[in-house]
This record gives C-alpha cells, sequence and structure tokens, in this order.
C-alpha cells in the first residue's frame, strides 16, 4: 500500500508544481531531481559518511545541535525545519539530540527531490518530510498544507549541503526569512569556494562553494545579526579532492 507521501507526490506532478511556487527554472531542478533519485536517493547516508567520515558527521551534527540549542533558547513545543534535507541522514540525528534535551520540539524535512524524502520516511523517524523549493518556502509549505498539518512559521530553520545546489542562494536567504518567527534563527552549513569543476557533473553542484564573505553580503540583506566561519578540522572529502566547510548563523529580529 502507498504511503500518504507517495499519494501526494504522484499527484503533485512536480514540474507545473516548480512553476507554481515561481521557480525560474524548472529544467534545472528537474535534472537535479534526477540526478538526486537516480545517483544519491537509495545511498545518501554512505556518501555523505564517505565525504566527512564518523568524525566529520559528528562535528556537523554537534555544531547544529550547539546553535539551535544556544540562546534565544528553543522553547517546548518549538517547530524545526531542514531545508534541502535530503534522506534525513543528518535530520534524524540532530532531532534526536535536540529531543533528548527538549522533547517537545517537532521536527519537518523539505526536499526538492521526492526519492530521497521516500528514503527519509523509511526511517520511520519523528520528522515529517514535504516537497519543495529552497527559494520559496513559504509557498512550498502553503501546497504541503493541502495534505499535512506544516506550520506556516519556525522558530529555527537548518541546512547542510544544500545551498550549492541552488540556482539562485540569494533568494533562498529571503525565503529563510520569511519563514522564521521574530527571534528565529537560522543555520547553513555548505562548502567553501573549490576549484572542481567536475563536481557539477559528478554531484549535480550548480556552485562551487562559496566565499565566506559572500555568504555574510546575502545573508545581511535580510539578517542584522549575522555570523559566519569555517567549521575548523573537516572537509568534504571526494576521490582525494578536499573542500572546506563553513557555517554561517543568522536571527531573525524583526
Ligand atoms: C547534497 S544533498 C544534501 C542532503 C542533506 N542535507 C545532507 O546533508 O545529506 C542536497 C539536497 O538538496 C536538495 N535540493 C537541491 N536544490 C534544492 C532546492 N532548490 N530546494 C530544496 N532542496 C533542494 C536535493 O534534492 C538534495 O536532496
Amino acid at each position: 500500500m502507498s504511503t500518504k507521501l507517495e499519494r501526494y507526490i504522484k499527484d503533485l506532478q512536480l514540474k507545473q508544481f516548480f512553476k507554481r511556487l515561481g521557480a525560474s527554472n524548472p529544467e534545472i531542478l528537474a535534472k537535479e531531481v534526477e540526478h538526486f533519485t537516480t545517483k544519491e536517493a537509495k545511498k545518501r547516508d554512505k556518501i555523505v559518511v564517505s565525504y566527512f567520515g564518523r568524525t566529520g558527521v559528528n562535528r556537523i551534527v554537534n555544531n547544529v545541535t550547539k546553535l539551535l540549542l544556544a540562546p534565544p533558547r528553543l522553547l517546548a513545543g518549538a517547530n524545526v525545519l531542514d531545508i534541502g534535507a535530503g534522506t534525513g541522514f543528518l535530520t534524524v540525528k540532530i532531532a534526536k539530540k535536540i529531543s533528548a534535551k527538549l522533547p517537545e520540539v517537532s521536527f519537518y524535512a523539505m526536499d526538492l527531490t521526492p526519492a530521497m524524502l521516500f528514503s527519509l520516511e523509511k526511517k520511520n523517524a519523528d520528522v515529517v518530510p514535504f516537497v519543495g523549493i529552497a527559494e520559496n518556502i513559504e509557498g512550498s509549505i502553503k501546497e504541503a498544507r493541502k495534505h499535512f498539518p506544516i506550520p506556516y512559521k519556525f522558530d529555527a530553520v537548518f541546512s547542510t549541503l544544500m545551498l550549492h545546489h541552488s540556482t539562485h542562494p540569494e533568494k533562498v536567504f529571503k525565503s529563510i526569512k520569511a519563514t522564521l518567527k521574530k527571534n528565529g534563527k537560522a543555520i547553513l552549513i555548505d562548502m567553501c569556494e573549490h576549484t572542481f569543476e567536475e563536481f557539477k557533473m559528478e554531484m549535480g553542484d550548480v556552485h562551487l562553494g562559496f566565499k565566506p564573505e559572500n555568504i555574510r553580503e546575502m545573508a545581511r540583506q535580510h539578517f542584522s545579526e549575522v555570523k559566519v566561519e569555517k567549521i575548523p578540522g573537516i572537509c568534504c572529502k571526494s576521490s582525494g579532492r578536499s573542500a572546506e566547510i563553513f557555517v554561517a548563523s543568522m536571527r531573525n529580529d524583526s
């Protein structure tokens, strides 16, 4: 029997859905969906471990968890959203750590690629998956709410290794701001700028990472409190090539 998520995605007709959300590049999005469906959905968890090692994975999880638990503290009943959550390998680990301290926090996972979300759903974790695009989270939520009780606004948002797949990263910051409650926080982890052009073909990447100062600049357009720093000691490694990782944290004070 198909699950509610499978039935909702079957009815969705992705290309029209992306157009309804105002995506100016539905063809690129469709290519990304194809890449993640055919190359990553079944083995993303192992891919993440191969990039960072177990120690690196734990450091990413600990970084996000620490920032989520930092002041302003999440209240009981807070809602947290992972954007571009993929198969939820990191989402589930982060959700478990937070839930151990704050059991009433609810977790949601949005992604472009249904196949990635099906893998997440199979984990039977306490995370609600829905399809959407990072450049229009509000619109994605409105669509998803026709099928699932997703909150309109979130106390915190995080994202790992999604931004370099976005065709319009600057829109992602605006979209995150629109999704956050007042004093809500956002945490974004991605690769620093690198020179491995072949990552575009091999991994479906759109950007060869980002300069931390460019991330700071994009974030400052929408957030007054912005901190961007490299995470020391971990790199994204693939076949002898290695890219540093940054973490950006922002707070919505308006
Ligand atoms: C490299 S994977 C990262 C997945 C997960 N966050 C992790 O760290 O393992 C990138 C994910 O972002 C999703 N994605 C790419 N572009 C997106 C967009 N514009 N909006 C939402 N999700 C997107 C892809 O479908 C894919 O699941």
